[in-house]
């Protein structure tokens, strides 16, 4: 007696269809697991055989065997319990068989209740594509498993449910598409911020051109409470980028039934002892790493030159591609990782290099050394350098609260609108991501901007990456202003940026 089921698997943060036979024959009773299980797999058996007795029904006195096809595919997770779980007792004709087209996924407690998965939606949309149109989950997976679109997903509570659904007794109502909330949950504010009006120029600059930008200050000059509020003046993520992060949230177990979809940009900021795989990504199987959780959004390296040197070089490649990669003995696996770097850090060892008390004990040459840790090559692909400094008594006392998030986002997302009809819908998302054809058509430099640029480029040694980089933040002005050409002005701004007093000496 052999059943056929549909389930699905996860490789790195893709989905894909598994098919899960469960044949029972004659012989010494055995449960029998192949297709590359992990241990959890394998843990399976003891789930599954105490999920069908606590729920009334007999566990067959056979040889049990249960094949995840493909078989040369690793199979991890606890999800196959219930795909398991149906095909023995459909094998056992205790239970009807599914309609076709059916995919089960879930994990068993010993009771028979199910548990949630984690890459609910890679797996999702695996089964859509492959045609698939009906799906029976966890409940507090169902949510996350409607984002996929176009399949009817069947939230499942127990076993004892899905057995009365599939005898026709007592059916399941399918999961309503799951929608975001509006105005759910609040992020920080650029009205808290008194003063640092360069500063919060030089962030609406970032976010309306995806910018990298790095903030220079004493402690307590505001610099983590500035990078927190960058979400607030980001455009909205589209949802083709919203399902792209949560697909790589999920594989990590980071969505909720509650909020399922990703509906703001993520903003990370891993510690500076994060290892190099936590930033990056791997292991075995591989999984995404802080730079990919970052993917359309923030990755905040606050304290930058407190990170290991080895750490911070695994950056270079993401930053240049959008993606990283992970090179295994079984292969190399892809992670999309198009984030915008904002970093914080002190001018010096002691953080007050500079400041007007006159605290600081660094001596000059300890100063060079604290930012000389940092890489030319990362340095070089930072396109703003801003610095905070400490405000005066006056302005942290007296000052009106700032301009709302709301308000500089508005500039921003016109800005972005500009770029967006001027590269189409083939083109780059936004400035910082032009390539050599968009900087040759939209960054022509007259006269003048030559002159200036000529004049910069003997002046601080540019590198052709960095001149790139300039011309981009230029664009990125240009556009906030309504600019069609790029003018002097809008390029001295720029130029402006990558003229950090610190980083000259
Ligand atoms: N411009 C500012 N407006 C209002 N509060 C500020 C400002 N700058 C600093 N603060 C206050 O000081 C605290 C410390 O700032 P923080 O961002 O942690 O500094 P840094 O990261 O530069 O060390 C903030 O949480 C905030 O309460
Ligand atoms: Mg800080
Ligand atoms: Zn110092």
């Amino acid at each position: 007696m052999l059943c056929t089921l549909n389930s699905l698997g996860l490789h790195g943060i893709t989905g894909y269809l598994v098919t899960a036979e469960c044949d029972l024959s004659s012989g010494l009773p055995n449960f029998d697991i192949v297709g590359l299980p992990d241990t959890a797999v394998k843990e399976a058996r003891e789930r599954v055989r105490s999920a069908i007795r606590n729920c009334g029904f007999t566990f067959p006195v056979s040889r049990i065997t249960v094949n995840l096809a493909p078989a040369d595919r690793r199979k991890g997770g606890t999800l196959y319990d219930l795909p398991m779980l149906v095909g023995i007792l459909c094998a056992g004709r205790q239970m009807p068989a599914p309609a076709a087209g059916s995919a089960f996924v879930g994990e068993l407690s010993l009771s028979g209740e199910l548990r949630p998965v984690t890459g609910m939606l890679p797996m999702a949309l695996a089964a859509r594509s492959a045609g698939l149109t009906a799906l029976y989950v966890p409940a507090d997976s169902a949510p996350e498993a409607t984002l996929a679109g176009g399949l009817t997903v069947y939230p499942v509570e127990n076993v004892a449910q899905l057995a009365a659904h599939l005898r026709g007794e007592v059916p399941i109502a399918p999961a309503e598409p799951w929608v975001p909330v509006p105005g759910n949950g609040t992020v920080p504010d650029f009205a808290d911020v008194k003063g640092q009006e360069p500063v919060k120029r030089a962030l609406e600059i970032a976010a309306a051109g995806g910018h990298n930008i790095a903030m220079i200050g004493p402690p307590g000059s505001g610099k983590s409470m500035l990078a927190r509020r960058l979400p607030s003046i980001l455009p909205d993520l589209t949802e083709r980028e919203a399902l792209e992060c949560t697909q790589i949230h999920s594989v990590l177990g980071l969505t909720t039934k509650e909020e399922p979809l990703l509906t703001r940009r993520p903003f990370r900021a891993p510690h500076h002892t994060i290892s190099v795989m936590g930033l990056s990504g791997g292991g075995s199987p591989p999984r995404p790493g802080e730079i990919s959780l970052a993917h359309n959004g923030v990755l905040f390296l606050d304290e930058l030159p407190e990170f290991q040197k080895e750490t911070l070089e695994v950056l270079r490649q993401p930053m240049e591609e959008g993606r990283v990669q992970i090179s295994r003995v079984s292969g190399t696996e892809v992670f999309p990782s198009r984030f915008m770097l904002v970093a914080a850090m002190n001018p010096c060892k002691c953080g007050w290099y500079g400041h007007p008390s006159g605290r600081c004990r660094c001596s000059e040459h300890e100063v060079k050394r604290y930012l000389g840790r940092l890489s030319g090559p990362l340095l070089d692909r930072i396109d703003l350098y801003v610095e905070v400094p400490p405000l005066a008594f006056d302005e942290l006392s007296a000052r009106p609260a700032g301009e709302s998030s709301a308000e500089i986002k508005k500039r921003v997302d016109a800005a972005r609108a500009v770029q967006t009809a001027r590269f189409g819908p083939d083109g780059p998302d936004c400035n910082a991501h032009m390539g050599p054809k968009e900087l040759h058509a939209c960054c022509e430099l007259d006269e003048g901007c030559r002159a200036v640029m000529q004049g910069a480029f003997d002046r601080m040694g540019l590198t052709a990456r960095s001149y790139d980089r300039i011309l981009r933040v230029a664009r990125t002005i240009a556009d906030l202003e309504g600019s069609e050409h790029i003018q002097v002005p809008h390029l001295a701004e720029a130029l402006q940026y990558r003229e950090s007093s610190y980083l000259r000496r």
